[in-house]
């Protein structure tokens, strides 16, 4: 048997990298690639980068510079070691990757991952190929699983794109630069696609897109289709239990979104809801198009169609202009809303974006202090909303052992990691965990009556008005 080619496929940010991740090893894999976690031993290296915060962009220069350790041993023992950088960084970046790091032989932007093998031919043919113009053609149509090919196991849970880029613009954002203006995968594509993973044992998918509720995706019958309509259709596929979506902007929560979460016991009672601030003058200057009451109003609506959804934000402290009195609004909505989780990150100018050049920027260290305030409100929520679980019954899909042996891990309708003890053959399953104990990072449950629901979770989670 000839040895197989090794592909090492690190990735950086957010699901959507590491979901264009896996497409990219699907995609090698007719080339004859395998996986392998050992990056120093493979013959092809991707880093799939993210340009969302200055920090996220550096950490891929600090990892070439260790790559450029493995190549040169690599190529001391004549082994060709060829080094990709693609996602946001490569995007924005382009050209000025080769000339920081010269050990990198392909740059590729998030469009264009369709274009590898054509890049590899390039790059053996000893060119340096920099793919970022935006394509014509969709990746998607490109990046299809083969018709009845063979999937790799996934696992339980996956990913599914069904939207990219953003047409929102808000001042501090890098990603209608980098991901593009905003394009919907069409119904039919999508549909195949969770068709396959279900054929492949998956139990839960998350319809992924920056922008995900803005999906306006062509539909069986010609017609535009809403997220809400696309759900509807997925719910419709047997083998699939749970479904999910994210990131949602406000704006973009329509009534066939609302109807979804009202009438179909597949989709989680779980949005994750970007506030960003709690200051509508804050939010103005962010350009999001929303104020604070248009928030509270969404979340409200929301809460009418499903009681017991539980939400989820991102926050940005130390948005240039941001007074002490803006935070405190900011403050006073994780309260407002009760969040049973929430990302924070402290305002990080970005190249080309409009608020990087705005004036009033924030001190670092007032930065600081927001974000450890700001933290301190989440996880209060956060603590508040795992315990109102104590006591109550959760289905929980189990998804993979746990952290002791004989126990298993799986999640909550809230996302929420819960440990069991039952054996590995529940993989899949999905079981109703009477909740005994709250730790730190996850809830400890034990097997209640298989027969009983978690409609009692219901009213206990229900929080706010
Ligand atoms: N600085 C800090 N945080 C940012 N985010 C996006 N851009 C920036 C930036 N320039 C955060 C937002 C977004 C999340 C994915 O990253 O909160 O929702
Ligand atoms: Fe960025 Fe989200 Fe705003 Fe789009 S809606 S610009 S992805 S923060």
């Amino acid at each position: 048997m000839s040895e197989a080619r090794k592909l090492h496929v690190k990735s950086y940010g957010c699901q959507m990298n590491a979901y264009d991740s896996q497409r990219m090893a699907d995609l090698l894999a007719e080339r004859g690639f395998v996986e392998t976690a050992a990056a120093e031993t493979a013959e092809l290296v991707i880093l799939n980068t993210c340009h969302i915060r200055e920090k996220a962009a550096e950490k891929v220069y600090s990892e070439l510079g260790r790559i450029r350790k493995w190549k040169a041993s690599a190529e001391a023992e004549g082994r060709r070691m060829t080094i990709v950088v693609a996602g946001c960084v490569a995007q924005a970046e382009g050209e000025e990757i080769l000339r920081r790091a010269p050990l990198v032989d392909i740059v590729v932007g998030p469009q264009n991952y369709h274009h590898l093998p054509a890049l590899l031919d390039r790059a053996e043919r000893g060119d340096k190929p920099v793919d970022t113009e935006f394509a014509a053609e969709s990746k998607f149509d490109a990046i299809e699983p083969a018709a009845g090919g063979a999937i790799r196991r996934r696992g339980v849970t996956a990913f599914v794109t069904v939207q990219e880029g953003c047409d929102k613009f808000c001042t501090f954002c890098v990603v209608p630069y980098t991901r593009g203006a905003e394009i919907s995968r069409p119904i039919e594509q999508i549909i195949a696609e969770v068709k396959h993973l279900a054929r492949a044992g998956v139990r839960e998918v998350t319809l992924i897109g920056q922008n995900v509720n803005a999906y306006h995706g062509e539909g069986p019958d010609g017609r535009t289709w809403t997220l809400g309509r696309l759900l509807q259709r997925v719910a419709e596929i047997s083998g699939i239990a749970r479904i999910r979506y994210t990131t949602s902007h406000p704006r973009d929560v329509d009534d066939s979104l609302l109807a979804a979460h009202r009438e179909l016991p597949q989709l989680m009672p779980c949005l994750h809801l970007p506030v960003q601030s709690g200051s509508d003058r804050v939010l103005a200057a962010m350009n999001r198009r929303h104020g604070r009451g248009d928030y509270l109003r969404v979340v409200a609506r929301m809460r009418e169609a499903r009681p017991d959804m539980a939400f989820s934000s991102d926050f940005i402290v130390g948005f240039p202009g941001e007074t002490e009195c803006d935070f405190r609004e900011t403050l006073t909505i994780v309260d407002e809303i009760g969040y049973a989780g929430a990302f924070s990150f402290k305002y990080s100018p970005r190249p080309g974006t409009p608020a990087a050049a705005m004036a009033d920027q924030v001190p670092e260290p007032v930065k600081n202090e927001r974000l450890a305030r700001l933290q301190a409100a989440i996880d209060r929520n956060q603590a508040a909303f795992n315990a109102r679980c104590l006591g109550t019954t959760l289905d929980v899909l189990l998804e993979k052992p746990g952290r002791r042996p004989g126990q298993l891990v799986g999640r909550s309708p809230y996302l929420q990691p819960v440990q069991i003890m039952l054996p590995e053959s529940r993989i899949g399953d999905i079981v109703p965990a009477a909740v005994t104990e709250i730790g730190a990072n996850s809830l400890f449950g034990s097997l209640a009556g298989e027969t009983s629901r978690s409609d009692r979770s219901a009213s206990l989670l229900a929080v706010g008005s």
